[in-house]
């Protein structure tokens, strides 16, 4: 891979994805990259400790709701592209508290379209011209799908169902805005559920693999028949850089691994490979520790994603088979116990009892109605 023509800007490359994408990105040598991440209870500069002090990563701490530091970043480092992860990212937190999902998903991804905007006005010629602005969203923002629907296409009317899924609707929309009205080059991506190594423990994946080798009870919300599309993060990664190298400006690319699992079965592979990881589990078998218990208020019953925009017009193709994947995940979880003692510390326990310390167990999953949404 070629080095990028100039450092690029990313935002919240210390949580999950962002992490992902900084060390794939400074492992293809593809160049600089400046880092500014606020390190919320989601981000971690643990995920960053491959290229820590090295000249390629660019560490700032820093609010993206902050258009003075934005202004100046642009002004010192003179990115080449910015890639826009930064957001509140945790359904059930939206569900619990949405302020913090207005301010940085929406007002946030304003003030960065600002800073970019009035950034690009004073450049010209090559710079200006090959500068884009890639906002990473989610399915989330087209709702919820029925069991006989088609998966969802970049054309499908947006229909957010959650706090947070509106915010980053809202935030796709102000990027659509800066297209049409100012021009800017942006590009925007939405993407299924990604997993892999670096996932906050508050995700299903992460949550499900931490608690069985606690021994602690394994919570599937409602009937854990509702159906999600799993993509490998460096799946996504490559994706992102695909659409950053050939996507066309103004576009929405959707991304997915077209997976889809119902929850329950993702917990049950989760369950037989820990069985087979750790024979010696006094908890074993792990399926025994699953409990349903009270489901998420609005829960969205099915996503799926369409993912043949960014396949026919870019190239690109996951690389990951779901059962490869989740291998890998499990035993990075395994081999990097000390980071997930670390980040479940402190805060971590508060919001496990907030969240879950209210569920009631079901005794068995209860049927659900047919098609519900
Ligand atoms: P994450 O919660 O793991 O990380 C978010 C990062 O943003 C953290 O490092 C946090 O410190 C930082 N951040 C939060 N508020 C900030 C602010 N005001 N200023 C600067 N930094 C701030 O999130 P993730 O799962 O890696 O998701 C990254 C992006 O990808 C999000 O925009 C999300 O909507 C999108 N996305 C996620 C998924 C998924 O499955 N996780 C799927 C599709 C799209
Ligand atoms: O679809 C993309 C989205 O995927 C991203 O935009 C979000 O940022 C990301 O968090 C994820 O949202 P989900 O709500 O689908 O992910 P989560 O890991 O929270 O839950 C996955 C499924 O598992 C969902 O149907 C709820 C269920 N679940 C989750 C948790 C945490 C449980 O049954 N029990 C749990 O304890």
């Amino acid at each position: 891979m070629e080095r990028y023509a100039g450092p690029i800007l990313v935002t919240g490359g210390a949580g999950f994805i962002g992490s992902n994408f900084v060390l794939h990105w400074i492992s293809q040598n593809r160049g600089r990259v400046i880092n500014l991440d606020l390190l919320t209870y989601a981000g971690n500069l643990g995920n960053l400790a491959a290229v820590e002090g090295i000249p390629d990563h660019v560490f700032v701490q820093g609010d993206i709701c902050d258009r003075r530091l934005l202004d100046g970043l642009l002004a010192e480092h003179r990115p080449a592209a910015i890639v826009h992860f930064a957001a509140e990212t945790h359904v059930d937190r939206s569900i619990l508290g949405p302020a913090a999902f207005l301010r940085t998903n929406i007002e946030g991804t304003f003030h960065l379209l600002e800073a970019a905007r009035s950034w690009l006005a004073a450049l010209a010629g090559e710079k200006r011209a090959a500068f884009r602005f890639l906002h990473v969203s989610t399915d989330e923002v087209y709702g919820a799908l029925g069991p006989d629907d088609p998966p969802f296409h970049e054309n499908t009317p947006f229909a957010p169902n959650s706090p947070y899924a509106a915010s980053k609707a809202a935030s796709d929309h102000l990027v659509r805005a800066w297209v049409h009205t100012y021009n800017l080059p942006a590009i925007i991506t939405n993407c299924s559920n990604n997993y892999g190594p670096l996932q906050f423990p508050e995700k299903l994946l992460p949550l499900m693999i931490n608690h069985a080798l606690a021994g602690k009870p394994l919570p599937v919300y409602g009937d854990g028949r509702q159906v999600r599309d799993w993509l490998f993060v460096v799946d996504h990664c490559r994706a992102i850089e695909t659409v950053l190298e050939r996507g066309r400006v103004g576009e929405t690319y959707n991304v997915g691994g077209g997976n889809q699992q119902a929850n329950i079965d993702v917990v049950h592979m989760v369950c037989d490979l820990l069985d087979e990881l750790v024979p010696e589990s006094p908890h074993k078998p792990h399926r025994q520790l699953i409990r349903f218990v009270e489901d998420r208020p609005g829960h969205d019953r099915r996503y799926a994603i369409d993912a043949r925009k960014l396949e026919r017009e870019l190239g690109w193709r996951a690389q990951e088979t779901f059962s490869t994947g989740l291998r890998k995940t499990v035993q990075w979880y395994l081999a990097n116990k000390a980071w997930m003692n670390e980040v479940t510390s402190g805060a971590y326990q508060n919001w496990v009892h907030m969240n879950y310390g209210h569920r009631g167990e079901k005794k068995s999953a209860a049927p659900s109605p047919a098609g519900a949404r």
